[in-house]
């Protein structure tokens, strides 16, 4: 069975690190994910992570896991609230998803507190900051325990 736990960070994860640091943290997204990997690494997991700016890439990606990877964490920013083809997309994947926020929208603006990912994932983590990360491989880890 794959270990392979595929993270997906959408647009303007890119810029964490100098993007609203009191919201999201200093950590850049490499440090973010180099802390879940080493997590992950002790868990007996392997992260394959990548980043992009687009929906479709993102949709591309996803499709690309199912029958390969054993879970995703997915953290999709502002599309997690109307990008519904990644909702769609997370629907095909066979596997546990893990939805992951730096923040926390429901304490956020209202359009924030609506997810189309949270039907489609086994879960969500929010507010943490980077620490959602390793508590997002911890619950895959649990996931994959039960299945
Ligand atoms: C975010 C929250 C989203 O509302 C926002 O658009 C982001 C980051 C988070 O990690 O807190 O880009 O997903």
């Amino acid at each position: 069975m794959s270990r392979t736990v595929l993270v997906l960070s959408g647009p303007n994860l890119n810029l964490l690190g100098e993007r609203d640091p009191a919201m999201y943290g200093s950590a850049t997204l490499g440090e973010v994910i180099a802390a879940a990997a080493t997590r992950a690494a002790a868990a007996g997991l392997t992260l394959e992570h990548h980043q992009s700016n687009h929906e479709g890439v993102l949709v591309d990606l996803i499709h690309d896991a199912r029958q390969r990877c054993a879970a995703i964490i997915i953290n999709p920013g502002a599309l997690t609230h109307y990008g519904w083809s990644l909702h769609d997309a997370l629907a095909t994947f066979e596997g546990p998803v893990v939805e992951v926020h730096l923040s926390n929208p429901a304490a956020r603006e209202p359009w924030r507190h609506t997810s189309v990912v949270a039907p489609v994932a086994d879960g969500t983590i929010a507010g943490f900051g980077q620490a959602g990360y390793v508590l997002a491989v911890d619950a895959v880890e649990r996931l994959l325990e039960g299945s």
